[in-house]
């Protein structure tokens, strides 16, 4: 396994990879979620290329970059039993050298949600995604199901911009209670990691209602709501019953529909999501 830290190195690696060469762009601190993308993208090329970058622009002010668990020995072990064939893992300075000007924005997708709630969020994503891809020219990156949004976004930057690559997305990999697994679970006390279960319960909950017939998505997220609301760990960011492609919020749920929820509980806002078919 070889481990890069300058743009340049990883260029002049790249034109020597066998085709194709898949991505996994992680923030690091890897766990079965993240290794299931190593996983699928170890399938399906002869090159697999992780990249771990906490990447400074899609955090907000007074979000948590300086205390976003960090740990690369740990990293570097898991990936090397992957089969992992390059770990890409600059430092900021590397990345954003001063001084640094261009940005790349993704309208309409980028305004709801997460991009609501975390101003900037996306605009950082995609440029740091961007440049990835620019460094890395994988055939294809993978992204995780759990930051739908994100793949939304991600999917539209490369579809509007004609980019070279293909996006997979897979699967929430899930804790045996259906949490999803994360990184910030870390910073879950014991009461609250119990608590925390509710966002998924929130989910099977609007499964279960649309399972038995209910189409209207204005009752799919009052029930959600009243469900969350009894956790008293835990305080609603939103809850959202919206198309999978535009993001706009449905009257009548029409599959596919995605249903995604961002809750605090406690100080740790927690996201997840499930698509009803
Ligand atoms: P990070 O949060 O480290 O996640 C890296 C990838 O792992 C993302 O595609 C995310 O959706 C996926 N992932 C996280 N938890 C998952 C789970 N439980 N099941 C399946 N996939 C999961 O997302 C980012 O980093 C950053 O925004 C990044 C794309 C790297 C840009 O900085």
């Amino acid at each position: 396994m070889k481990i890069i830290d300058k743009i340049d190195g990883m260029k002049r690696l790249r034109r020597r990879l066998a085709e194709p060469v898949g991505l996994v762009p992680t923030m690091g601190y890897l766990h079965q979620g993240h290794l299931a993308l190593v996983k699928r993208a170890r399938a399906e090329n002869p090159s697999v290329v992780v990249s771990i970058f906490v990447n400074p622009t899609q955090f907000g002010p007074q979000e948590d970059f300086d205390s976003y668990p960090r740990d690369t020995n740990r990293d570097l072990a898991l990936l090397g039993k992957e089969g992992t064939d390059v770990v890409f893992m600059p430092s900021v300075a590397e990345m954003y050298p001063e001084p640094f000007n261009s940005w790349i924005e993704v309208g309409k997708v980028t305004e709801r949600l997460e991009g609501a709630s975390r101003p900037g969020h996306f605009k950082g994503v995609t440029t740091v995604c961007a440049k990835l891809f620019n460094i890395i020219q994988p055939t294809t990156a993978y992204f995780g199901q759990k930051d739908a949004q994100q793949a939304v976004v991600i999917k539209k930057m490369v579809a509007d911009l004609n980019m070279n690559l293909e996006i997979v997305t897979i699967p929430t990999v899930r804790e045996p209670d259906g949490l999803a697994v994360s990184s910030r679970n870390t910073y879950l006390n014991p009461h609250e990691r119990q608590a925390a279960v509710v966002l998924y319960q929130a989910l099977s909950l609007a499964q279960q209602l649309w399972s038995q017939g209910e189409r209207d998505a204005h009752r799919l997220r009052q029930e959600m709501i009243g469900l969350v609301k009894k956790q008293p760990l835990a305080s609603i960011d939103y809850i959202s019953v919206a198309d999978t492609e535009t993001l706009d919020e449905l009257d009548m749920v029409n599959p596919p529909a995605l249903v995604s929820l961002a809750v605090k509980i406690g100080n740790t806002r927690l996201i997840d999501n499930i698509v009803l078919q």
